[in-house]
Order: structure tokens, then sequence, then C-alpha cells
């Protein structure tokens, strides 16, 4: 019998210093310690899943936080833990993120020793008073020399560019891009900068606001963006993310299409058996939960039918190619067009989605305007 494959993704909540924008569960300057038991705590929960259930797992993403922050032993080390006890599928991918500043030879090498065979590197800009402005311990220059050794390593790597930015305007985003496609990336992700509640950037809103590019140059740099892309031989596959043929993320695809992933960490998600569970987001109550009850849950939410169908309406348009509606009848035993009528005359009428090739999409209208369409099916 074939194995159920699942994703594996695992949060390292350690950065040097938190970025303006930034709400991802992370904490500044950990000491060694702590990432210490950290580790031996995600091993530990590990082994909550190695003695339940049975599975192969097909993608690990390590993310965080700044993985490539913390000394290369420890990914080292997890990854021993992982390959020794779990099943690993051939023809796997295995991502870590890194952040410019701390990518060096000997940990490129380390994570490519220890399997790793995709890297996403967050640059965000390549201008430095844009960088200066977010927050970002990088200048252009360390950007640059990062990238210039990872293709060395890696032949499949990520980028991550952030558009909208406090002082980027049409003219620096291009320069940030035509400087990316010069490493040849073969992923690039495009993220629209949001104003996340409780970050430095929303606390001090005012003093950023007249910097902040409008919505109109913001949507102008991501379409020409797209078009530059496109003629260098990218596929726009999801609102945020582009890739050369192959190169698509196989992992971030397990999201979108609604297949099953474990989170392993503190923050973590996971999908899994039907249920949403959510991991506590303090550190502290994290390692102490692991090591009372060797899991970490906070939240667990089953998934009925209805919101398992919400949720694959809106993921599955977050994919270009959108859904299909052969497999939302084989998944639900129902008739897309039939059971949702007025909502896709509603959204056809905004010109905001299409049905084309039996594929429910969005439109580049629906694309800009995406959080209508989700409103349509919340
Ligand atoms: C998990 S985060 C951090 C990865 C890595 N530590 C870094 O800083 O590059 C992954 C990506 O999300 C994007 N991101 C984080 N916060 C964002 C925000 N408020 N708006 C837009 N993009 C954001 C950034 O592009 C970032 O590289
Ligand atoms: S963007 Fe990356 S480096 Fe900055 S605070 Fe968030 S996780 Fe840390």
């Amino acid at each position: 019998m074939e194995l159920r494959k699942i994703g594996l993704y695992i949060h390292i909540p350690f950065c040097k210093k938190k970025c303006y924008y930034c709400d991802f569960v992370s904490y500044e300057n950990a000491n060694d310690n702590l990432v210490f038991e950290y580790f031996s705590s995600l091993e530990s929960e590990l082994i909550f899943y190695k003695e339940n259930y049975e599975f192969e797992i097909d993608t690990i993403y390590i993310g965080g936080g700044t993985p490539s922050f913390i000394s290369a032993k420890y990914i080292l080390k997890l990854f021993e833990f992982i390959y020794s006890n779990f099943k690993i599928k051939d023809n796997y991918e295995i991502t870590i993120e890194a952040n410019p500043e701390s990518i060096t030879h000997e940990k490129l090498q380390s994570y490519s020793l220890a399997g790793v065979n995709r890297l996403s590197v967050g640059i965000q800009s390549l201008n430095d008073t844009e960088l200066k402005a977010i927050g970002r311990i990088h200048n252009s220059e360390v950007a640059l020399k990062s990238l210039s050794i990872v293709p060395l390593y890696f032949e499949n790597f990520n980028v991550d560019v952030i558009v909208g930015l406090p002082y980027q305007n049409f003219e620096s985003f291009m320069q940030t891009l035509n400087k990316l496609l010069d490493f040849s990336p073969p992923h690039i992700s495009i993220y629209s900068l949001k104003i996340e509640e409780g970050t430095p950037l929303f606390e001090n809103y005012e003093k950023y606001e007249s910097f902040l590019p409008s919505e109109d140059e913001e949507r102008k740099m991501f379409w020409c963006a797209k078009r530059i892309l496109f003629e260098t031989g990218f596929c726009h596959y999801e609102i945020s993310n582009f890739a050369k043929k192959g190169f698509e993320c196989k992992h971030n695809l397990k999201y979108w299409n609604c297949n099953e992933y474990i989170g392993i960490g503190c923050a973590a998600h996971s999908y899994f058996d039907g249920y949403r569970y959510y991991n506590t987001s303090n550190i502290s109550e994290y390692i102490n939960k692991i090591k009372k009850n060797g899991l970490a849950v906070e939240g667990k939410e089953f998934i009925s039918v209805e919101e398992s169908e919400k949720e694959f309406i809106i993921l599955g348009l977050r994919k270009i190619e959108g859904f299909s509606l052969n497999e939302f009848r084989e998944r639900f035993g129902a008739d897309f067009e039939r059971k949702y009528k007025y909502q896709i005359e509603k959204l056809k009428k905004y010109g905001l989605i299409e049905i084309e090739k039996n594929c429910v999409k969005l439109t580049e209208r629906g694309i800009d305007l995406a959080n209508l369409v989700w409103q349509e099916f919340v």
C-alpha cells in the first residue's frame, strides 16, 4: 500500500533583529541555551508523529524567523534526526530560508550536505534607503554578495522581494528586479507590503505614510514585474510567486492544493486528518508543553465539509491556473457552478473571475482585488 505523503514545516523563531514590517513569530538574539532547548523540543515533537502515524515526507520547509541566523550545527543535527526516524520520498524538496547577512560558504555547504536542495533568500529590496526604512540589517552590497555565492551551492533558489515599500518607486523597484535577474534565480516571490497591526510600521504609520507608493503605483510595479518575468521565461503560478518551469515550490503548492502537512515548532500550523492544529506561539510555553506532553498544540479545529470547500476555493484561486471543476466535484460531490451560482455571477459581472478549460481562476483584476473575491466565500 502506498504511504500517505506529508509536507513537513519546521519553524525556527530566531532573528538577529526584528524588521519593522514583520509579524512572523520570532525572537531577537536568542542565546545558545534557548536555541539548544528549542531544537531538543523539535525532536521530541517529531517523535510524537513518528509514534502515532505512518507517512512518507516528500517536502520539508525550514522557515522562520531566520534559520540561517543560528549555527548550522543545529540544522545538521535536526536533519540527521529526521533521516533516521522518517521515510523521505525520493525526489523530495527541502527548502531552508536564509537572510543575506548570515549567508556564508560554510553554512550553504552544510545545508547542501544535509540534503537541502532549495534555498529561499529574503532580499526584499536592493535599494539601501528602502532597506533602512524597513529595519533590515543588511544593505544592498551584502545582499548582492550573498546572491553571488548562492548559485554555487543551489541550482534551485528563490528570492523574496517586497513591492510597496516606503521610498520605493517604479524606477527603484525595476532596478532591484533587474539586478536580481542578473543572478538567474529560477524562482521569485513578489509580496505586496502588508502593514500588520503591532509592527513598528503600523505603530508609526504617520511617519511612513507620505513615503509609501500609492496603491496604483504599487500595482503598476507588480504588473510590470510580471511582464518582465514572463519575457524572461518565468511562469506566474501563484498570486505572489513566479517560477521557471519545474521550479515551482512543491511545499507551498501543498498549502494551495489543500494537501496535508505537519507543522513543528512554536506558532506552527498543521493540516492533518481533517483537522487544523495550531501550536502555541510563545517559545517558553512551547518548550514547557513539549517537555510535559510531547505536543504543544494550543488549538485544534475540525474542518467541516463546508469549511473545507471554502478553503479549497480560496486557496485554489491563489493559483493562477485556479482550481479544477472536476476536482471540486471529486472532493466534495457537488457541482461548483450550481452551488455557487450567485457568487459566480456577481464575480464574473465585476470581471474578477473567469471559467476557462474547466478551471475557475482569478482575472488580472481579480488578482488586484482578491480580497473582494475571498469575501464572497467566507
Ligand atoms: C518568513 S518571512 C522571513 C524570511 C527571512 N527571515 C527574511 O527576512 O528574509 C518570508 C517572507 O515574507 C515576506 N514578508 C514578511 N512580512 C511581510 C509583510 N508584512 N508584507 C509583505 N511581505 C512580508 C518577506 O518577503 C519575507 O522574506
Ligand atoms: S522578515 Fe525575516 S528577518 Fe525580518 S523579522 Fe521577519 S523573519 Fe526576522
